[in-house]
């Protein structure tokens, strides 16, 4: 087949596009541009043209892989926002010749690692020991039905008396014979029921798998969940969340569409001496949950590294897994919490607990084999890389040099929502 071949002087674009089809709506893309190019609106996450520069920070974070897509236009007829907007799947590649001969501009920007990890605060690629991950086996074309096996409420019925927020439930996925291979550390995206005010599906709402690769149940094709109820919205308004609701409400043998797994890189090292360093507030724990656990069942088999954790909560009635968490041997699992809210006690965060543990802290920061993670409400991250710094300063470490190393290697991975 002959391709029209653009005139010389036409500019030609390899045009940035993300695939509606799967990009699950989790804003990542839009909050790791540096240079303000996505955007969205209730429909669709968009690109725009005429910004984007192709940097390529926001490829690694995007959980999904949705944001990796590419068309080949003329600069002139570059899709508009208000155009992607409407789609409901991406447009097929219209051939239009040999591109990349004719202009500066028909390939995208080469890969440049550093330039990419100077955009970006945690890594973009996962522990090198860490095992390879399946992600999108399952799409909103192809989805997965779940079947309830149990549905456990994990905070204290009293939390909810001083808070609104509280309820927070453990929730347990079964399979069946279908196969749904994960990693901990990766997620999975819940297609609640029903539309919108506008008739539309309800998009996906994303979840952190809060147990390890080999199930809930150990040799079982499950996986559990960790869902806080959400009644209130970020501003302390009342405002029923629709997919935390209806999971939180699901009774056993009641069935989910499920779509996933995602993350290719917030996943845990696989060898055996590594250490963990996880600091997180409320459900941030569920991936925390997953690693400690993976690595209790391995421990048995000679892992040596060590686990501190910071775990943040408004009270301990709200800290889920706080009577399991208690229990872990100390000589196992180096816990400490942080509670914000409890009566007569001053504030506590998490930041605030490391800085009391720097010297640890910052041996396990000296340490190449550490992993660092972070999980949980999004205010956290900047307190938390703040108090990251100090530690190292005050240790001696130099902290751009450590940080930029902790992002080339893998060993600093931040998910906040
Ligand atoms: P919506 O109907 O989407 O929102 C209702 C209102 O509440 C809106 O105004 C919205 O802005 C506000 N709102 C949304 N989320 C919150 C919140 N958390 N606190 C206060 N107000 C809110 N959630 C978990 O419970 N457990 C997890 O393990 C978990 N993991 C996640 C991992 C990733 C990578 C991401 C991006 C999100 C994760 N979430 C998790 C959040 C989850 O995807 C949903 O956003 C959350 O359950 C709210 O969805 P909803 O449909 O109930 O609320
Ligand atoms: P606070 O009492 O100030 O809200 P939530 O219950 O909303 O999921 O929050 C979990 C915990 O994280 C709470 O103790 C909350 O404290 C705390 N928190 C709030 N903001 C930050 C922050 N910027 N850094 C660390 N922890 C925070």
């Amino acid at each position: 087949m002959n391709l029209p071949v653009p005139p010389i002087g036409i500019e030609v674009l390899k045009q940035h596009l993300i695939d509606p089809e799967i990009c699950i709506r989790c804003n990542t893309c839009e909050e790791t541009c540096p240079i303000d190019a996505i955007t969205h609106d209730e429909n669709n996450y968009v690109v725009k043209a005429e910004v984007c520069n192709g940097c390529m920070a926001c490829i690694s974070p995007c959980p999904t892989g949705a944001i990796d897509n590419w068309r080949t236009v003329f600069k002139a007829e570059a899709y508009g926002i208000e155009e992607q907007f409407t789609w409901d799947e991406l447009p097929a590649e219209k051939p239009i010749g040999d591109v990349g001969a004719n202009t500066e501009q028909g390939t995208i920007a080469e890969e440049d690692d550093t330039d990419r990890l100077a955009f970006v605060r945690g890594a973009v690629v996962p522990p090198w020991s860490a095992a390879k991950p399946y992600v999108n086996l399952y799409t909103h074309k192809a989805p997965l039905t779940a079947t309830i096996v149990g549905n456990y409420r994990l905070t204290d019925e009293s939390a909810e008396r001083t808070s609104p927020a509280a309820d927070i439930h453990h929730i347990v996925l079964d399979f069946g014979s279908t196969p749904f291979p994960v990693l901990e550390g990766q997620s999975i995206g819940i297609l609640p029921p029903g539309t919108t005010r506008d008739g539309k599906p309800h998009h996906a709402r994303q979840y952190s798998i809060a147990s390890p690769r080999n199930g809930e149940r150990p040799g079982y094709n499950n996986l559990s969940l960790t869902v806080k109820r959400v009644t209130q919205d970020h501003e302390g308004n009342a405002a029923e969340g629709v997919c935390s609701n209806y999971l939180c409400d699901l009774k056993k043998g009641d069935t989910v569409t499920v779509i996933g797994p995602f993350g290719s890189t917030f996943l845990m090292p696989n060898h055996p001496n590594s250490h963990l360093l996880m600091i997180c507030t409320g459900t941030g724990s569920a991936p925390m949950r997953a690693m400690t656990e993976y690595r209790r069942r391995r421990r048995l088999k000679g892992a040596t590294g060590k686990l501190m954790l910071f775990f943040g909560a408004r009270t301990k009635e709200e800290l889920p897994y706080f009577g399991p968490l208690t229990k872990l041997p100390k000589d196992f699992i180096d816990t400490n919490l942080a509670f914000s809210r409890t009566p007569g006690q001053a504030k506590r965060y998490v930041q605030d607990a490391m800085r009391e543990r720097s010297a640890d802290v910052a041996q396990l920061l000296k340490d190449e084999h550490t992993y660092v993670y972070v999980c949980g409400l999004r205010g956290m991250e900047d307190g938390v890389l703040q108090a990251l710094q100090e530690i190292a300063e005050g240790s001696g470490i130099g902290w751009p040099g450590l940080w930029e190393r902790l992002k080339r290697e893998g060993r600093l991975h931040l998910e906040t929502y």
